[in-house]
């Protein structure tokens, strides 16, 4: 069986530092690494419209913001598709029929659409194009049969849903969808980046991201106003690891090779966590080392976003050529959908043959 990759993002702003060790630095390796067979990149404009739908024009804005942090991070367009998912007709199509296959109260358990509805204060009053979202996101999965799917953490339950679609289509109408595995991070920090602040995600609306095209000067004034451990308040005093967000980020991003770059008198980060455990490091010295990390970990990043906005007719036209691309893909996968549904009368020449004879019999 082929090997295919798809995942995507919401465009509702640039992508931040979480987005990167989430899922696009993997992504990325993963290209490179030449096993997969296909590999499609999404951009989730009509998925972002469903809880935006007053507001078109961030959509529309953003569009752009995620093509470059996508090809400034290293996806590159000669490997992988990039489409905008709203060029893609035929998965509405998809997500129309696989509504069926879905009840009401099944999408009301999906935790991540729960805890989504109380976010947004949606409660009394879900727009349902929301509340199905799950549903068109098994189409995004399905139409290009997706073998695997990079992602965070919090998008474990639409992958579940997924896979109940999937096995729910393939036993009522026979064999035709391709199971997803998802693909979380290795790495327990890099699973869930916690916010500068400390809070539990990353989120434009919290205010508490680095993103992936911030500025020197602003990537340093976020990191030393990191949260430590606020019980840490001498030199001297021992100080925790645990909810210690510099030091989450240092899991998260440290390599090696920056110890003597940067912190030679340390091997490694076993070695500097230990002291500060015991005492005597500085939470100043641990957030110089950060930053040094995070501007080594960017720079590249922001030097190749630059060169990429110089020709932005370019980026425009690779999207466009991406969305061909995909929406040739999901239509070979929608006939195969209505062939198995028997909703493909024009081509099936024995229906029209056997309804003839019906007919001449009676
Ligand atoms: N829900 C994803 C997010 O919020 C975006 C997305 C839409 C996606 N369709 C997808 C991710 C299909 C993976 C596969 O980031």
């Amino acid at each position: 069986m082929k090997k295919i990759m798809l995942t995507g993002d919401r465009p509702t702003g640039r992508l931040h530092v979480g987005h990167y060790v989430g899922s696009l630095k993997r992504r990325v390796e993963l290209q490179n690494t030449g096993d997969f067979d296909e590999i499609f990149i999404m951009i989730a404009d009509a998925q972002a419209l469903t809880d935006n739908a007053d507001n078109p024009e961030k959509v529309r804005q953003n569009i752009i913001e995620v093509a470059l942090d996508y090809m400034a991070c290293g996806l590159d367009p000669e490997k992988s598709t990039l489409f905008i998912q709203s060029q893609i007709p035929e998965l509405c199509e998809l997500s129309f029929y696989y509504m069926n296959l879905v009840t009401v109260s099944r999408l009301q358990r999906n935790p991540t659409v729960k805890a989504e509805i109380q976010m947004r204060n949606f409660e009394a009053s879900i727009p349902v194009g929301f509340f199905t979202y799950p549903i068109s996101q098994a189409a995004d999965i399905t139409a290009f049969k997706a073998t695997t799917v990079p992602v965070g953490e919090d998008q474990m339950p639409m992958i579940e849903q997924t896979k109940e679609i999937v096995h729910k289509f393939n036993s009522v109408y026979g064999e035709t969808l391709v199971d997803p595995k998802i693909l979380l991070p290795d790495n327990a920090a890099c699973l869930r980046l916690p916010g500068i602040d400390g809070k539990a995600k990353m989120s434009k609306s919290l205010g508490n991201c680095i993103y992936l095209s911030e500025e020197p000067e602003d990537i340093k004034k976020k990191v030393f106003s990191m949260f430590t451990d606020p019980g840490h308040i001498r030199i001297e005093d021992p100080g925790k690891l645990e909810g210690n967000t510099v030091f989450t980020y240092l899991d998260a991003f440290c390599r090696p090779e920056y110890f003597p770059e940067f912190l030679p008198e340390y091997e490694n980060l076993d070695e500097l966590k230990a002291h500060y455990q015991r005492g005597g490091l500085g939470d100043m010295k641990v957030k110089r080392f950060l930053n040094n990390v995070l501007q080594a970990e960017l720079e590249p990043i922001r030097n190749r976003r630059k060169e990429l906005q110089k020709d932005i007719p370019a980026i425009y036209e690779v999207l466009k050529k991406g969305s061909e691309k995909a929406e040739a893909v999901a239509a070979q996968t929608l006939s195969e959908v209505k062939a198995a549904m028997k909703i493909n009368y024009f081509d099936d020449e024995e229906l029209i043959k056997t309804q003839a004879e019906k007919f001449s019999e009676r």
